[in-house]
């Protein structure tokens, strides 16, 4: 079992005392229960209910930890907020990962200009290289049409930045060794008994017998660059303006 932490104030972000500890990966499950269960009412930075900003700490009242961990689970009765099916666990690290965003501070400031984001995108930047958006560009990477309904500035941020920080379990990699040697390596689209289907780093479909490989298996480094001093701080805020404005079709 669990000890629940210290009381502390959600409400407070500069005051935060730092407590319980909770492993990236744990932060990194509440990003994806909090998106699964949360992102729909609450917007991927979580401030699209009038008077709540839950990536900035900012509720209509000061609640405990356990006080946000009950409100989470059990709804707020005779409101729009409605139970959530999630164990004592998964609610702490919802409320885990909603204090890291609050304390995260962006590093690029500025106000990024969409436009010039979209021609750096296309052009300096490389990225069509291996995303697509709206229909162009390549599928070695995610596709990014609907990313900003997805994550919040700081994570995209981060991606560009320091990509290997944060993987999404969908987006990871695969490598596969053949015995003759020859490594490919791509997100992997299918594994059955008998072969491993890899979109290689080409876009080429590549059909591996299971029988012929040395070895095989997800890697956690991610294949894109860090964009750290390859953009300059305002290439970097206009990208990410350009990317918040990519909300699906
Ligand atoms: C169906 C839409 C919906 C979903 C899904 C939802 N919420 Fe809410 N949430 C609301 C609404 C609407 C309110 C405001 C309720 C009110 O009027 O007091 C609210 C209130 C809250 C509050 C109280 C804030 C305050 O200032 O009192 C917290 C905290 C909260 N939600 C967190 C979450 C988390 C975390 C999740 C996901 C596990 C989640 N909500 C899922 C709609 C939703
Ligand atoms: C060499 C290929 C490559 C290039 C070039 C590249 N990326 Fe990526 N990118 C990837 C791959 C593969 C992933 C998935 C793994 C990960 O999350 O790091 C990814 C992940 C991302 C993510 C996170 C997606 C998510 O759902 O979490 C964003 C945002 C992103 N890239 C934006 C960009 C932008 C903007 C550029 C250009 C400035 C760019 N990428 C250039 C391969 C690339």
């Amino acid at each position: 079992m669990r000890l629940l932490p210290l009381v502390f104030l959600l409400a407070l972000p500069g005051a935060l005392p730092a407590q319980h500890t909770y492993t990236p990966a744990d932060i990194q499950e509440g990003n994806r229960l909090f998106r699964a269960n949360c992102v729909l009412c609450h917007g991927p930075e979580g401030d699209q209910v009038p008077g709540i900003d839950l990536g900035h700490g900012r509720f209509r009242q000061t609640y405990s930890e356990n006080a946000l961990v009950k409100i989470i689970q059990n709804g707020i009765p005779g409101t729009g907020m409605p139970p959530n099916n999630l164990q004592d666990f998964q609610a702490e690290i919802v409320v885990a990962y909603l204090r890291s965003i609050a304390t995260s501070g962006r590093e690029v400031t500025g106000n990024g200009d969409a436009k010039r984001g979209k021609a750096i995108f296309e052009g300096k930047g490389n990225c069509l290289s291996c995303h697509r958006v709206y229909g162009l560009g390549s599928r070695v990477g995610p596709d990014l049409s609907d990313i900003a309904a997805l994550r919040r500035s700081v994570e995209l941020e981060r991606s560009l930045l320091e990509p290997n920080e944060e993987v999404l379990a969908q987006n990871r990699y695969y490598r596969a060794v053949t015995k003759q040697g020859e490594s490919v390596s791509g997100r992997l689209l299918n594994v059955d008994t008998f072969s491993v289907q890899i979109l290689d780093s080409k876009e080429r479909l590549r059909s591996l017998q299971r029988a012929d490989l040395r070895e095989a298996g997800f890697v956690n480094d991610s294949p894109m660059p860090s964009y750290r001093g390859k953009l300059s701080t305002q290439e970097l805020a206009d990208v990410v303006a350009y990317l918040l404005s990519l909300k699906g079709i």
